[in-house]
């Protein structure tokens, strides 16, 4: 991220991504986060008076119908978000809508590195808790190709299956997922 950027976030919580890309877009730069929780919108706006970030707001909305206009945004950034959607192609999709020409998105999420057993699948606390819902890297560049984008570069960082080894007692989710970098361009000639 660069001064004067505007950063949108993708599934912001409390806020704490946002108040760190607005420190690297100030002076100029503003930072936009998107949660379809009422409640960590809430927080987030508390956090923005706490932050002394007058350069960052808070929308109510879902990642895959994002309440940002068209050709606005010079990076996307998400973290451990886009597995929990149900409709990943429309994120992809809207992000790109929202990208100004040449923007990027930048994000960060699990990725699924082999098939889940069934009662991984059918485990609704792995439905809601970034585990089932995690695409593979092959679907995210079909999805990320079918949005428009270019320059795809999904890259695993293996160092991660430790940490995400310890995220269930009953069974090592590190046989079956991975964190990674997912980075992405819309062509600088698209508008
Ligand atoms: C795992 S937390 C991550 C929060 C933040 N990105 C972080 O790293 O601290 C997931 C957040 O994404 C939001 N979220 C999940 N699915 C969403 C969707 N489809 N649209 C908008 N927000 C979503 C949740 O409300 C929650 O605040």
């Amino acid at each position: 991220m660069a001064p004067g950027e505007t950063v949108l976030d993708l599934g912001s919580g409390a806020g704490f991504d946002c108040f760190l890309a607005a420190q690297e877009v100030s002076p100029d730069g503003d930072v936009i986060g998107v949660d379809m929780t009422p409640e960590m919108v809430s927080k987030a706006r508390e956090n923005v008076a706490k932050n002394d970030a007058d350069n960052v707001e808070f929308r109510l909305g879902e990642i895959s119908h994002l309440p940002v206009a068209d050709t606005t945004v010079d990076v996307v950034i998400s973290n451990c978000v886009v597995n929990l959607a149900p409709e990943k192609q429309l994120v992809f999709d809207d992000a790109y809508r929202v990208l100004r020409p040449g923007g990027r998105v930048a994000i960060s999420d699990v990725v699924q590195t082999a098939p889940f057993p069934d009662d991984v699948k059918m485990d609704p606390d792995s439905l809601t808790g970034c585990v089932a819902g995690a695409s593979t890297v092959v679907n995210l560049e079909a999805m990320l190709d079918s949005a428009g984008f270019e320059a795809i570069e999904i890259a695993p960082k293996d160092e991660s299956t430790e940490f995400i080894s310890d995220w269930d007692a009953d069974r090592d989710l590190g046989d079956y997922l991975v964190s990674a970098t997912i980075e992405a361009r819309k062509s600088p000639q698209n508008p």
